[in-house]
């Protein structure tokens, strides 16, 4: 552990999953440079503080929770969060900034998830410097950087009829048409708003911190540089800085730790880890295709299906009866998995995903090849990647049928192809460990982050 330095760092995550991951990945990691840490959190989807305690934690009354979350309202919540919480979350940082000054240890900064533009201007008027967390990928973040030009030119709030979706877009190689970090939903213009204000408002902060290094995102990287003329940051993977560390200590779930003994039992390499985040939801006849396509490829699986996610049903009503059962013990089905501790066991040969950030990141830290199943926004892009710029995946480009399913799995787990994308997969996974290690791209990212903390003025 470093010396303290005596300055406190504020960090307010989106309480979702996917985000919160990330930043309390973030919060332990600048604890261990020394900065102490207070986290503003929701009052649903909070964390609890006993678990912490080296932070200290502030709830934020929301008056409304993600009970009923529908992916496709995304939009509308997003602009919800960043209106409705701007008061609380102004006076609650308010006093937290007029408390610490007459403290030993001033709050050098806010860090807060991209996503809450908002905190931008609260922050400017408490004079405080902000940092933004993008707690998606680099690559993806271009793109979003691209929306403007690509609504001049008529993809944009949603492709134009004119356009083929396999057609390439030359505004954002390598994407298509139908990788376009889009989400289905019935307020297109919204959705256009809230990555526009994402944007603007990142470009205007004292920095951004990504969960990615040097070596898988330096293309990106480099153009994000040379459009934003605030200090960018590519400290990731973050879960890889602590031995023991890993997102699903964060988790608001608790994990089925069955999923480990069940896993000692497979043959090395031989499993297929299902896990489409915490967010996606399916139809019920997606489901029956991909319960058949793994049956069918006769490989062992394990499952993460979360209760309501299949529509219509519950869990796992839509199965047929005995279905796992009757694989003699090929199958696990779970709610929620340790997921870092699934992708390091040495039994898990591949990773069918929706492409969340997190969980592209977590695969490629273990070296497990990817099966792509993107649903939305920044995952379409990263399966794009994966697929073909990585090379370490198989996109399913038809959705979930069960044919294209088996043969997926067959050919990334057993032929020649798939062997190539297997030892592409192995040799990122020691580029991700380099980076961290002394003089790797990561460290020295995250040295001058430290060094750029020390040195704002609020
Ligand atoms: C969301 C967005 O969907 C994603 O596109 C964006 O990049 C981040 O926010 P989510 O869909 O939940 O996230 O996916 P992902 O980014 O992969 O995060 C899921 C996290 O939950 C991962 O850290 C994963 O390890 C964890 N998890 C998931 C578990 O611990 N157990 C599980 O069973 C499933």
């Amino acid at each position: 552990m470093e010396k303290r330095v005596g300055r406190r760092l504020v960090l307010f995550p989106l309480p979702v999953q996917g985000h919160i991951n990330p930043m309390l990945e973030l919060a332990h990691l600048l604890y261990s440079k020394g900065f102490s840490i207070t986290i503003i959190q929701s009052d649903f989807n909070s964390l609890n503080p006993s678990k912490y305690p080296n932070f200290t934690f502030h709830s934020l009354f929301y008056g409304f929770s993600l009970a009923d979350l529908k992916v496709e309202d995304f939009p509308s919540l997003a602009i919800l969060f960043n209106n409705r919480i701007k008061n609380p979350f102004k006076e609650c940082l308010a006093k937290l900034v007029r408390d610490a000054s007459e403290s030993e240890e001033p709050i050098a900064c806010l860090i807060s998830d991209a996503l809450y533009y908002f905190t931008q201007s609260v922050a400017n008027s408490l004079q405080l410097p902000r940092i933004a967390l993008r707690t998606g990928g680099s690559s993806s973040t271009l793109a979003y950087v691209a929306f403007p030009s690509l609504k001049e030119k008529g993809y944009l709030p949603t492709p134009g009829s004119q356009f083929d979706v396999e057609e390439a877009v030359a505004e954002v190689p390598p994407l298509r048409v139908k990788d376009l970090p889009l989400i289905n939903t019935k307020h297109p213009d919204k959705f256009y708003e809230v990555i526009c204000n994402l944007v603007n408002e990142t470009m205007v902060s004292s920095g951004v911190i990504f969960n990615t290094f040097e070596e898988l995102e330096s293309l990106a990287l480099a153009k994000l540089r040379q459009q934003f003329s605030i200090p960018i940051f590519s400290i990731g993977p973050f879960h890889k800085y602590f031995p023991s560390g890993s997102g699903s200590s964060n988790s608001l779930v608790t994990p089925d730790e069955t999923c480990i003994p069940w896993l000692d039992k497979q043959e090395p390499k031989s499993v297929v880890y299902v896990s489409f985040g915490s967010l996606a939801a399916l139809a019920e006849i997606e489901m029956l295709e991909i319960a058949w396509g793994l049956a069918n490829s006769n490989h062992p699986f394990l499952w993460v299906v979360r209760p309501g996610m299949i529509g219509g049903s519950e869990w796992l009503e839509g199965l047929p009866s005995g279905f796992v059962e009757n694989l003699g013990g090929r199958g696990h089905i779970v709610k929620w998995a340790p997921q870092p501790q699934v992708l390091a066991h040495p039994a898990v040969g591949a990773f069918w995903t929706h492409c969340g950030w997190n969980s592209t990141v977590e695969s490629i830290c273990e070296g497990v090849p990817m099966i792509c199943m993107p649903r939305f926004t920044d995952q379409l892009v990263n399966a794009r990647y994966v697929s073909h710029v990585w090379k370490i995946g198989l996109q399913l480009e038809k959705g979930s049928e069960r044919g294209e399913i088996e043969r997926t799995i067959r050919k990334l787990l057993e032929e020649n192809e798939g062997k190539e994308i297997r030892e592409r997969s192995s040799s990122l996974k020691e580029k991700a460990k380099l980076c961290l290690k002394q003089g790797g791209s990561s460290y020295h990212s995250l040295e001058a982050l430290v060094a750029h903390i020390l040195s704002l003025e609020s």
